[in-house]
């Protein structure tokens, strides 16, 4: 074989090789040396110049010179497209031998999941859900609920106001009157959302926190339906042994009230988590009814609170510091 032969032998040979291109580190190393190694091939056809003739030497020299070029091209380009497919991910190529990556699973928040409870138990027992604004008319948030201006119920909630007349509602109570005013009686619905109010930190108070309020309209409504409405909410969230109890209160909007309590077993006192009452006529004559004609109760829970008693959180801050040793718990 010529030494023009083999020069082309040699080059077939490296497309070939090149063609099914290997991956590993090693093979990439002895596929270099094979033919552009000290003992390769290129530098084998170097070596068999001097049987060359005079005149063929230099023609032959400047082909195995273009070859080497090509082949250290080829090979370069080969390397890099290689790397640029394994770091897109493109390659066929596997290490087996890389730890495992560990997934992070995101969780429905607990707030959320409370909520959803709260109002499957509602929504079993006939209530319909509305939503309602958190930014309101001081109307709907206080006049309409029997609260009239410089009345000292208005600083039983430290309110947040946009301006004087408008505020961040500090009840989902606002939404009441929404109902009301855009509904023909009877109705019976239950609205959760968040309210806010300017009190003073603690482990049971924020200045921001979700209500769940519910209102029942119709022609004849009783206290001892309220009552039974309550307990049936509070053994389907909490069992049948929780301990709980009425408490006479007061609302400007609600005419008797009361006050609910869940016993805390972990502080070992009770813990406040409703406000209830039969609507007070006012309130009914306020939005267009009759109050000869329509009765009603309403009520209004604090949705953190309820989560502490039964997820046994003990500060309600960690519900919103996003804190993932918390969040993860659930
Ligand atoms: N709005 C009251 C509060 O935030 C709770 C409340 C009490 C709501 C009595 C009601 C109710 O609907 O009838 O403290």
């Amino acid at each position: 074989m010529s030494i023009q032969e083999q020069l082309e032998s040699v080059r077939n040979n490296f497309l070939a090789d090149i063609e099914s291109f290997p991956t590993s580190q090693n093979e990439i190393e002895n596929l270099k040396s094979k033919y552009l190694g000290r003992k390769g091939s290129v530098a084998s056809l170097f070596s068999l110049l001097g049987q060359a003739s005079e005149t063929e030497r230099p023609q032959i020299g400047q082909d195995l010179n273009n070859l080497k070029k090509e082949l250290s091209s080829l090979f370069s380009s080969k390397i890099k497209e290689s790397l640029s497919n394994l770091s897109s991910g493109n390659s066929s190529y596997k290490d087996f031998t890389l730890p495992g990556r560990s997934q992070q699973n995101g969780s429905i928040h607990i707030l959320e999941k409370t909520m959803t409870e709260i109002k499957d138990i509602f929504k079993s027992i006939g209530f319909h859900i509305s939503y309602g604004p958190e930014i309101d008319d001081e109307y709907h948030n206080f006049t309409a609920l029997n609260v009239p201006e410089h009345h000292p119920a208005r600083d039983m909630q430290d309110t947040f106001f946009i301006n004087p007349e408008t505020v961040l509602r500090s009840h989902t109570s606002n939404v009441q009157i929404h109902l009301m005013e855009s509904t023909e009686p009877p109705l019976k619905f239950i609205v959760p959302g968040r309210v806010y109010r300017n009190e003073t930190i603690s482990y049971k108070s924020y200045c921001l926190f979700h209500q769940v309020e519910g209102i029942y309209i119709n022609n004849n409504v009783s206290f001892a339906e309220l009552k039974g409405c309550i307990e049936y909410f509070i053994t389907q969230m909490f069992g049948q042994n929780k301990k709980m109890r009425f408490r006479p209160s007061f609302f400007p909007f609600t005419e008797p009230s009361a006050e609910v309590d869940i016993w805390d077993d972990e502080r070992k006192q009770w813990m406040e988590i409703l406000g209830c009452g039969m609507v007070d006529p006012s309130v009914i004559s306020n939005v267009g009814y009759d109050p000869e004609q329509w009765k009603g109760y309403a009520f209004g829970m604090g949705v953190e609170r309820i989560a502490m008693l039964k997820y046994k959180i003990n500060d309600i801050r960690l519900f919103y510091n996003g804190d993932l040793r918390f969040l993860d718990q659930f």
